[in-house]
């Protein structure tokens, strides 16, 4: 035999020369739930190592995080249910929690990249990422809210704004809003191929978002569907995202190498709450490493083609590379 492709892998430090694909702290995004009140740290069941904060506590966990050499973050809000209305009106409150949270971030840790999420669910009493009328979801006037909510944040100091809503024609609309107001510098990480998934529960319980009614699939995307997304790819360059993304990551990770392959855009992938918590609890009950499985998974996403992964686990990636 002359071709042996088990030479490649005879000793460890072969085996890490002729490696692809490695991660770097760089490449992390790490979501944080922010509640309100003080001093407040109450773990997501279904999350475990998953808190929700109050702003003076996600403040010591975004510098434990800076510590650990974690650089980007990408903060959600649970808003009280008596704030919530069918207009999301809360989303654009410049005093309201979340505004409040992106400038605590800015004056502490000015260096660090605030990715915002834009979408009505947290805010809205119908739990949709759009005004619901008659059962149907409102594209247009939908979007009246997502810019005032971007511009909103982009005041109180985002980075990159992040849509996540799936309503047509959000990112020119909100990139028009942040350019008339002075905030061209301020990116656009669009949510571009978000598909109606059952792996978003424990998000939804996180910050009681769920829908009151309905699902979500006359917005989100269809998961048998990837052609679709190339359509979603190409709208939203034009309209000027910054970033294109795909979410969830694991099951989606063909339609990650499709965007990779046809996009010269920087790709995220959304490691979501419910593929965090299958690895959580398959390891609490000793069916697989935990630790192991993590590694895999994420290298296996960024294999397949992001440059940016937003997970729950960057925290604890952050820690096993300092062992
Ligand atoms: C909705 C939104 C969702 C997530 C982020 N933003 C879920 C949904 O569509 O209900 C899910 C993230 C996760 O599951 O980790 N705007």
């Amino acid at each position: 035999m002359i071709r042996r492709p088990r030479r490649n892998r005879q000793t460890e430090a072969i085996r890490n020369m002729v490696q692809e694909t490695s991660l770097s702290l760089n490449d992390f995004i790490l979501p944080l739930f922010i509640i309100d009140g003080q001093n407040q740290r109450v773990e997501v069941k279904s999350m475990p190592g998953i808190n929700r904060f109050s702003i003076d506590t996600a403040l010591e966990e975004v510098a434990a995080c800076v510590d650990l050499g974690l650089t980007a973050f990408a903060p959600f809000p649970s808003i009280p249910e008596p704030l919530k209305d069918k207009y999301a009106t809360e989303s654009h409150n410049p005093e309201g929690l979340f505004p409040s949270f992106i400038r605590e971030v800015k004056k502490n840790f000015p260096q660090v990249a605030l990715i915002t999420d834009v979408a009505m669910d947290p805010y809205s009493s119908d739990g949709h990422d759009g005004i619901v009328e008659n059962g149907e979801i409102l594209n247009d006037e939908t979007l009246e809210v997502l810019g005032k909510m971007a511009l909103t944040q982009a005041q109180a100091g985002a980075d990159i704004v992040a849509p996540s809503d799936m309503m047509d024609g959000r990112v020119a609309h909100i990139r028009q809003v942040l350019d008339e107001n002075g905030f061209q510098k301020v990116g656009i990480m669009s949510y571009t191929a978000k598909y109606a998934s059952a792996f978003y529960g424990p998000f939804r319980d996180a910050l009681n978002s769920a829908p009151k009614s309905g699902d979500k699939k006359t917005y989100q995307m269809n998961y048998a569907n990837s052609r679709e997304a190339l359509i979603e790819a190409e709208l939203d360059t034009a309209e000027g995202a910054d970033y294109l993304m795909v979410k969830p990551a694991l099951a989606y990770l063909d339609v990650i190498k499709l965007l990779r392959d046809n996009s010269n855009l920087p790709i995220a992938a959304y490691n979501i709450s419910g593929e965090y918590a299958m690895v959580k609890a398959a390891a609490q009950n000793g069916w697989i490493d935990g630790e192991k499985a993590m590694v895999e998974i994420l290298t296996s996403i960024k294999r397949a083609g992001a440059d940016v992964i937003l997970t729950y686990f960057a925290k604890e990636f952050a820690q096993y590379l300092k062992k």
